[in-house]
């Protein structure tokens, strides 16, 4: 039996990767493929740590976070039956929202993206994506619908962190252009639209398993 497709959707907070990642596990779905969807961080036990961090319930130094990241990656991929690679051994196509990229993307305002890149070797000799697709949104348009979501937010801090995280990530697609298959997609466009030009992405490397 043919192994199934790993893709990653990455992007900003409120660039619609969840909402677009579900369009496509539809339409997979319809076309008689296997698919299933994942996240990251994980609602493992090193994953569920991570959320009390990020939610302040637990004070963290950045590397160690990072480090938390990358372990709760390798957990997602090699648990028994259910991870990863257990599930595209077997056959089913997995659609993850996150992977190492957005530690490359998120931490590199701390550390050396060398450093995080690393730090991530294990996961990338487990498994690469055979696709991972950057839904890119301005970071005003992440922000506006980030906040139609919430009640208070630091706009110049958060349009800050935001740029800056959208520039990391294209650094590390540029540091890692030989070794990782990337596709930007323009994700200002309306939902159809983007879901519309994710899909013509998808045909080419995941739906050769429909026949
Ligand atoms: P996510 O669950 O995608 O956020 P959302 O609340 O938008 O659904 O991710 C939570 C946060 O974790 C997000 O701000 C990005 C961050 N993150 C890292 O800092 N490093 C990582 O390796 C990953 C996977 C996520």
């Amino acid at each position: 039996m043919e192994n199934g497709r790993f893709v990653v959707f990455e992007g900003l907070d409120g660039s619609g990767k969840t909402t677009q990642m579900a369009r496509i596990q539809h339409r997979l779905t319809r076309m008689g493929i296997d698919t299933v969807t994942t996240c990251e961080p994980t609602d493992g036990p090193v994953g569920s740590l991570i959320r009390q961090m990020l939610a302040g319930r637990i004070p963290i130094d950045p590397r160690t976070l990072a480090a938390l990241f990358a372990a709760d990656r390798t957990d997602h991929l090699v648990t028994p039956d259910t991870g990863v690679e257990a599930l595209v051994n077997k056959g089913r196509t997995v659609l993850c929202d996150r992977y190492y990229f957005s530690s490359y993307a998120y931490h590199a305002k701390d550390m050396d993206l060398d450093w995080i890149i690393t730090l991530n070797t294990v996961n990338a000799k487990i498994l690469k994506p055979d696709l991972t697709l950057f839904i890119d949104v301005a970071p005003d348009t992440c922000l506006e619908r980030i906040r139609a979501g919430r009640n208070r937010l630091d706009m110049f801090e958060k349009i800050d962190i935001l740029t800056r995280v959208r520039d990391h990530y294209f650094a590390a697609f540029e540091r890692l252009r030989d070794q990782e298959t990337v596709v930007v997609v323009d994700g200002n466009a309306s939902e159809d639209a983007v879901e519309q030009s994710i899909w013509h992405h998808v045909c080419q490397w995941v739906t050769p398993l429909a026949q």
